[in-house]
């Protein structure tokens, strides 16, 4: 059985995006006719976007429960569609694509989506396309005013994912640095969780650092004392839980332990962007991913720009973290391109970024 696609490719309409890869589920309707490519402009495409996280659920068990998560979707993802339509004041009918996370992420989460779109956009009769999530991130410094422009340096900063890419070309991705052991979402939080703190301790911990006294404590900045692009964070999570056995576990000790923490991994992440800058020549920095929520990293980079010369680059809070909005608008790049899928569904908990076509 062929699937009936009334136009192959490029999405004759709004472009509905399904994220579903861990514990947040996203929706977004994003449409290409209203940007104006010369002006920079994707953020007047997106028309509505709605998200549920499922951090409540996942907290009594310390972290995300990857069957529940997917239980959740399934539950979720229907009811925050018919939403995200009535929002942007459009029906199925007025769709011209579907997109959706198909990978990395949990593989049941990931399928949970990737069933939903392919079987909508089979029954609406469009092409659906599945988008790298990571890619998503990366895209979605995009949705702002004033959005950079390819040639830049990305840093992909999630809790599954520290990454350093040189962005040729929107789908051409070079990765320069990545890291050897947790990624730095992944350190915030288990650091986070041997102070005792609740889940999802990344944003509570970068709270908490602001009571924290400048100089309380100091730990290392890995992997900075040598050439390279490369991170490694697990050591740190290990310096932190020797410092803190042996405090005194007071609040205010709690705070300066955050603290300094916070300072090593910002402090290392912005020594290895000003290398990547370097290295590539590129005059922009990009950056994604939930840690790019962080305060600190934010006023550091930016300050780092001013002093050196070079862009910075941010998505709005909300778009940091898991959204279906920067998968609507990578989907809608990919089918305005000529991409898209065949009818089978597949998703891809690993999937390496290099790999994607370019787009032209
Ligand atoms: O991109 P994201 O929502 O999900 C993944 O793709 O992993 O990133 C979630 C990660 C978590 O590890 C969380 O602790 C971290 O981003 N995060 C933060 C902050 N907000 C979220 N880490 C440090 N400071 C924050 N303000
Ligand atoms: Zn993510």
């Amino acid at each position: 059985m062929t699937q009936a696609i009334a136009k192959p490719g490029k999405p004759a309409g709004p472009v509905l995006g399904i994220e579903t890869s861990c514990d947040e589920t996203g929706v977004a309707i994003f449409d290409p006719a209203r940007v104006d490519p010369a002006h920079h402009d994707a953020g007047r495409g997106l028309l509505a976007h709605t998200l549920y996280s499922q951090i409540r659920m996942h907290a009594d068990y310390g972290g995300v429960v990857p069957e529940l998560a997917s239980r959740d979707h399934v539950r979720k993802l229907l009811p925050l569609v018919r939403e995200t339509l009535a929002r942007a004041n459009l029906t199925t009918a007025d769709l011209g694509g579907v997109a959706y996370t198909s990978g990395p992420g949990l593989v049941g989460a990931l399928l949970v989506g990737a069933a939903a779109a392919r079987s909508l956009a089979w029954a609406l009769g469009v092409p659906a396309i599945g988008v790298h999530h990571m890619e998503g991130h990366l895209l979605a410094p995009l949705l702002e005013a004033d959005a950079p422009e390819p040639p830049f340096v990305a840093l992909l900063v999630s809790g599954g994912h520290s990454m350093l890419i040189e962005v040729a070309a929107i789908g051409r991705y070079r990765l320069l640095g990545d890291t050897l052991d947790d990624a730095a979402g992944e350190a915030f939080d288990k650091t986070a969780k041997l102070m005792g703190l609740p889940y999802p301790g990344g944003p509570a911990l970068a709270q908490l650092a602001e009571q924290g006294r400048e100089g309380a404590f100091r730990f290392s900045r890995p992997m900075t004392d040598r050439p390279g692009l490369d991170f490694s964070f697990s050591g740190l999570k290990t310096q932190v839980l020797l410092a803190w056995q042996a405090s005194d576990q007071s609040a205010q000790t709690q705070a300066d332990i955050a603290r300094a923490f916070e300072e090593a991994i910002v402090e290392t992440l912005v020594i290895k962007c000003r290398r990547a800058l370097a290295a590539t020549g590129a005059k922009t920095l990009v950056i994604a991913g939930g840690v790019g929520a962080n305060r600190r990293l934010r006023a550091q980079l930016a300050q780092a720009g001013e002093r050196e010369g070079f862009r910075v680059a941010f998505p709005r809070l909300e778009f940091c973290t898991d959204n279906g909005a920067m998968i609507a608008l990578a989907g809608s790049l990919r089918l305005a391109a000529g991409q898209h899928e065949t009818p089978s569904i597949f998703v891809q908990p690993r999937w390496d970024l290099e790999s994607l076509p370019a787009l032209a």
